[in-house]
């Protein structure tokens, strides 16, 4: 399975924040945004992965996240010029992706919860079928895109930032495909603002019958990060966990250690490197420690 991070956009909502940088190189509390979603795909077990961003910012993607095997994972970059809708990264993808399934994350998405490695193993090994999509219960449904159920519980229809929203589970930002995502979106027009909507893809296949949702119940967070009371929200609550716990959520190196991505000694060569912040001294006491406990 491949894995593409969609890190474009503009970011207008944070402005004047990012003017200048990306939305997804914000920091959440101790690290950059994106690395968030790039764990989701790790432990999604996906190590292929392309990251989608704007020609403004490629630049400090790929200084930050380099080739990815530091991590033991392989990281190629493309350039959406401008941000034509979140199936488009499907089409821009496509040589990418090949034959194979995708896990397509936007990069501004942070999940966290109970059983995540778990149900993210799941949707993968089904991916191959169809399309899996999470439903999440928030309380302002018609910002996103919406399940509509009927009364068997069955999913039948998607309806994009609806008035009078159908039920209270939006669709959120992480999707698996089979190998004919690309070619769907490239079947999908744009909509009246202009973009190709990711809805319209799920609701391919939903009328192939091949979309599953995955509910995450509410022990799961899934963050917004997308105005400055939201992005504030989402450090505070990264901060709150893991003073809590004194364990991290979404350090790469860790999770590339635990999945034996790389060695003891690659690991403490990146402790070592950033011994001097709060996120180095974490790697370092996790030297210390039987980290498989
Ligand atoms: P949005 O939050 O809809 O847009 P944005 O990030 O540009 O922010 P704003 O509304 O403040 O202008 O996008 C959700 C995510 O998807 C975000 O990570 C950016 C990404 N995205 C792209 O990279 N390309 C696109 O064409 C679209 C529509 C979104």
């Amino acid at each position: 399975m491949k894995g593409i991070i969609l890190a474009g956009g503009t970011g207008s909502r944070l402005y004047p924040m990012t003017k200048v940088i990306s939305k997804q190189l914000m920091p959440i509390y101790d690290k950059p945004m994106i690395y968030y979603s790039l764990a989701i795909l790790m432990l999604a077990k996906v190590r292929e992965i392309l990251v989608i961003t704007t020609a403004q910012d490629q630049n400090a993607f790929q200084d930050l996240l380099k080739d990815g095997s530091q991590w033991g994972i392989h990281i190629q970059y493309m350039v959406q010029m401008r941000p034509e809708g979140i199936a488009q990264a499907l089409i821009l993808g496509q040589d990418f992706i090949k034959n194979d399934s995708v896990a397509l994350i936007l990069g501004d998405n942070i999940f966290y919860g109970h059983s995540m490695s778990a149900i993210l193993s799941q949707a993968a090994s089904i991916a191959d079928k169809g399309a899996v999509v999470f439903g999440y219960w928030v309380k302002d449904p018609e910002q996103y895109g919406v399940i509509k159920f009927n009364n068997e519980g069955d999913v039948v229809d998607i309806i994009e930032k609806p008035v009078n929203p159908p039920s209270s589970y939006a669709v959120t930002g992480l999707y698996f495909y089979d190998s004919t995502a690309s070619e769907k979106s490239k079947q999908l027009k744009p909509s009246a603002r202009g973009e190709l909507e990711i809805t319209d893809l799920n609701k391919l296949y939903l009328n192939q019958k091949k979309l599953f949702v995955h509910k995450l119940g509410r022990g799961v967070a899934w963050l917004d990060t997308g105005t400055p009371e939201s992005l504030l929200k989402a450090s505070n609550f990264i901060q709150v966990i893991e003073e809590r716990q004194g364990l991290k959520i979404a350090c790469l190196e860790e999770i590339a250690y635990k999945l034996n991505y790389i060695s003891y000694a690659q690991f403490e060569n990146l402790a070592v490197h950033y011994s001097k912040s709060s996120y180095g001294n974490y790697l370092c006491s996790l030297l210390k420690v039987n980290m498989n406990q």
